[in-house]
């Protein structure tokens, strides 16, 4: 059996694509994207998973009563689809340590910078590109990782700098970024997660 992925996402999902891509492609084959849910009703993602029919879930804070109210709704949400992974593919929200103990080294994130530069809270999507651009470092890159209660603190699974050019635009840098580093890694850690549950489930 497949290992059941839940994708979690809050905007235009490239990463989400780029697990779909590794999905049709066969490279990722140890695990199924079985269920995508977005904290945003206009994510674009959103129509990605629809365009694949892949099921989709949208999870409101305001009107679930805030962060306990949406991690409940979540949590039966995933445990309905039978969910063993998640994996946070620009999901723009911190997870509890309450929410995130429950599944230990069972939730990935895609972040667009080298942990432990430019990360935690306050650092996300472009955010995250203008701090380096600003800083001047002259390599930057990305990070997957496993979740845990600290924001961007968890065990480094994979990672892939990327060179910063004359004249980059936090866009600019964020595309090379996603490109050359973001769209490779996370569909390869997506792999050799499920692949280790699925080997870790034969040998019971
Ligand atoms: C990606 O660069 C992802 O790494 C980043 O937001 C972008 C979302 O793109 N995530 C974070 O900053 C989370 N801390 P996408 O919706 O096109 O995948």
């Amino acid at each position: 059996m497949k290992t059941k992925i839940a994708v979690l996402v809050s905007g235009g999902g490239t990463n989400l694509q780029a697990l779909i891509d590794a999905q049709k492609a066969g490279t990722l084959c140890s695990g199924e994207i079985a269920l995508v849910v977005s904290n945003n009703a206009k994510a674009y993602a959103l129509e990605r998973a629809r365009n694949v029919g892949i099921p989709t879930a949208v999870l409101l804070k305001k009107e679930l009563g805030g962060q306990a109210g949406f991690e409940k709704a979540l949590g039966e949400t995933l445990d309905s689809h039978g969910i063993q992974v998640i994996i946070l593919a620009g999901f723009m929200s911190i997870l509890s340590g309450d929410f995130t103990k429950r599944y230990p080294k069972r939730i990935l994130n895609v972040h667009p910078s080298l942990i432990p530069s430019f990360c935690g809270a306050g650092f996300y999507g472009l955010r995250v590109h203008e701090a380096a651009l600003s800083y001047g470092v002259k390599v930057t890159g990305a990070t997957v990782h496993f979740v845990n209660e600290v924001p961007d603190g968890g065990e480094i699974i994979a990672q892939k700098a990327v060179d910063i050019l004359p004249g980059d635009t936090p866009e600019r840098l964020q595309r090379r970024v996603m490109e050359q580093a973001e769209w490779i890694l996370l569909p390869r850690a997506a792999e050799q997660v499920c692949a280790a549950i699925q080997n870790s489930e034969e040998e019971r």
